[in-house]
Formats: C-alpha cells, structure tokens, sequence
C-alpha cells in the first residue's frame, strides 16, 4: 500500500510518499518562515497563496524522488483539519483532484493523528495503547491513544498552545518567529540556572494546562521593567520561561501516568522538538519505569509522512473519504473526519 499525503494546515508545504505505513519513500517539506517573519507570524492569505504556488511541482518531485508514476499510487491523504481554513482548503482540493483524475482511494486525516502517528513511523516499537502529549503552535493535549484510530483527551490547554505561548514570548522579547526555535537558542546563552522572576503556577482541576496566566505574568514583568528603565536580560528570561514551562508539562505527564498506568509515552508535535522537553520528559520516564519515544526533529515539525502514516491506519480500519470532502478550520482529536 503506497499512500502518496499532502499537509498544509499551518506554514510548511509537505508532500510524501510512504509504503506500508513505515517506509518513508520521499519526506519533502517547504517551509514559509522566511516569507512571514518580516510580519513576526503567520499571514494566512500569504500562507495559502505559498502552498498554491509550490503544491503541484512537490508533488510531481516527491514522485520522481520516490520513484513513483500515480500508477504505483494507491491512495491519496491529506489533513483535512483542523488549522488555516484557506491553507487547509489548497491541500484538500489538490488532493480530491488528484484522488478524482488518477481514481485513487481519499483519505481525509486530522493533523494531531498525523503528530500522533509520527511516534510509531519513528519507532515500531511503540505499541498501542500508549500516553501522548501532544504539543504544538495549535495544540497543547495529553491523550490516551487506545488504538490507531481511537484516542481519548485526558487533558487540553484552557486557553493558550504552548508553542503559541513560545512564540508570543519570543516575540515580546524581540527573538523573532518562530518563537520556540528563539527562546531555545537564547534560552542556552543563560549564564545560570536561577529563575530571573518568578512565574506564577496555574491552578487548575485534573489533567488540564493553562498559559495565558504565565504569558501575562511574564509580558507584565517586561512593561515594569521597561517603565524602571531596568535592564531585560533575553537569554535568562528565554531561560526562565522555558524551564518553568517544561516543568508544567512533564508534571502533567506524570499525573496522566498517575491516573492512567500507562507506560509507554509518546512525545509529538512542533514544541517535541525542544531539547530541555525532550530531556526532562525522558528522565521522568526512566523513574518511573516507563519508556519515551520521541520522533526525529523531522517528523515532530509539520510533515506529509505523518498524515499518510496516519492514513495507512485509518484504511486498516475502513475509513475513506468521497469527494465531497472539506476541510475544518476545527476539530477535536477524539472526533472523525466525514
Ligand atoms: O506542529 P507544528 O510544526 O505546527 C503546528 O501544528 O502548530 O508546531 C509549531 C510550533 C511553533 O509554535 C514553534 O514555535 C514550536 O512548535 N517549536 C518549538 C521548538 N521548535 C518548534 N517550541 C519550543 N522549542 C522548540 N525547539
Ligand atoms: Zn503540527
């Protein structure tokens, strides 16, 4: 089964081609940054008119590079949901179009499944039933992923994603976009260890997260210190705010494995790519004896090899989709495509 998935839900162009579920064929990834950081975000407009302008010459690469006709082609993937309303819709209609001439099965994907699947694409030991966090730009959730196809939500963000909340920091700080890739970097030019203020701790009933109260705190910080004419110290704020950040979610980690005893964890999404995440999350396994998988720094941004592993699991199960298809600005992770 040789699935050919197309992502462009947010600022990266993806199209793959993926045999069998695991075999990446070809992984090709365009990335906007440089054409919306002179506006410090995302444009949507200007996102949907880049993944026009290169979406059908990916394609036509990404065949030669995995050495594919549409002939060797068995279906046709794409994230239908959720993310840019008009960046969702290019990839959608490109792929009905292709599903619709070449007469290839369509399969509609949601991108947190495809952030999900990218744990077992990157290590097929990772078995169901396992613990995700899942964190990204949109989405901040500790799921219980039962099955490949069914997912429960333990626990959501009530307010800010936390790779939003990166960004928003970085930008506050004047580090640029994207922000988490920033705060990282300043984040390690810290000279020591020792929190530059204190940050408050959200209070709030089981597994949920909140990061609006933080970034509040911490944008407030910068206008007192700004008004005293007090110096603002980049790289110790990057720092402190990331440490408080990654201790919120490895805590919240560790009260899902409390109520849930699973495991085996998954870490995905864009903010997976964090080192100090990574490396935190995967001590708090290791003590309580349960294991971390981790994609590669490729497969945790946005990426097409995610959706058409996420697809493969969903034809398992019978779940195709007609070519009346469209897509959803939003949609919860436990809900499916029709
Ligand atoms: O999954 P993704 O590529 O796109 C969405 O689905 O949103 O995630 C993008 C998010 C951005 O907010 C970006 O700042 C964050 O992931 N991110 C990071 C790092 N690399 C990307 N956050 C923290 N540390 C990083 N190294
Ligand atoms: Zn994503």
């Amino acid at each position: 089964m040789t699935i050919l998935a197309f992502e462009s839900s947010c600022d990266e162009t993806s199209v793959a081609i993926v045999r069998d579920g695991h075999d990446i064929l070809a992984n090709l990834i365009s990335s906007q940054v440089a054409i919306h950081a002179p506006y410090g975000g995302v444009v949507p407009e200007i996102a949907s008119r880049q993944h026009m302008r290169v979406i059908a010459q990916m394609t036509t690469d990404a065949l030669q590079q995995a050495n594919c006709t549409m002939a060797d082609i068995d279906a046709v993937a794409v994230t239908a949901a959720p993310g840019l309303i008009g960046a969702l819709l290019v990839g959608v209609n490109f792929a009905k179009t292709l599903a619709y001439k070449y007469n290839k099965l369509l399969v509609a994907v949601h991108h947190l499944k495809g952030h999900i699947a990218a744990g077992r694409l990157a290590d097929p030991s990772l078995n169901y039933p396992f613990l995700a966090l899942a964190v990204s730009g949109g989405h901040t959730l500790l799921l219980h992923a039962e099955t490949p196809t069914t997912t429960h939500i333990l626990g959501s963000t009530k307010d800010d994603a936390v790779g939003e909340a990166f960004d928003k920091i970085a930008r506050v700080l004047g580090l640029g976009y994207p922000g988490g890739p920033a705060i990282e970097k300043a984040a390690q030019q810290a000279t020591d260890n020792t929190p530059a203020f204190a940050l408050p701790i959200p209070r709030l009933d089981g597994l949920d997260m909140s990061f609006s109260g933080i970034k509040t705190a911490f944008i407030n910080e910068i206008h007192r210190r700004t008004q005293r004419g007090l110096p603002i110290d980049a790289p110790a704020f990057a720092h402190t705010f990331q440490t408080h950040v990654v201790a919120l979610l490895v805590g919240k980690m560790g009260d899902a494995y409390a109520q849930t005893g699973l495991k085996r964890w998954l870490l995905c999404g864009g903010v997976a790519a964090n080192k100090l995440l990574r490396q935190q999350l995967s001590a708090a396994a290791n003590d309580c004896g349960c294991t971390l998988s981790v994609p590669p720094l490729a497969l945790c941004g946005d990426n097409a090899a995610m959706i058409a592993a996420a697809a493969f699991d969903q034809l398992a199960a019978g779940h195709t989709h007609g070519n009346d298809l469209n897509a959803r600005a939003t949609l919860p992770v436990d809900s499916r495509i029709m």
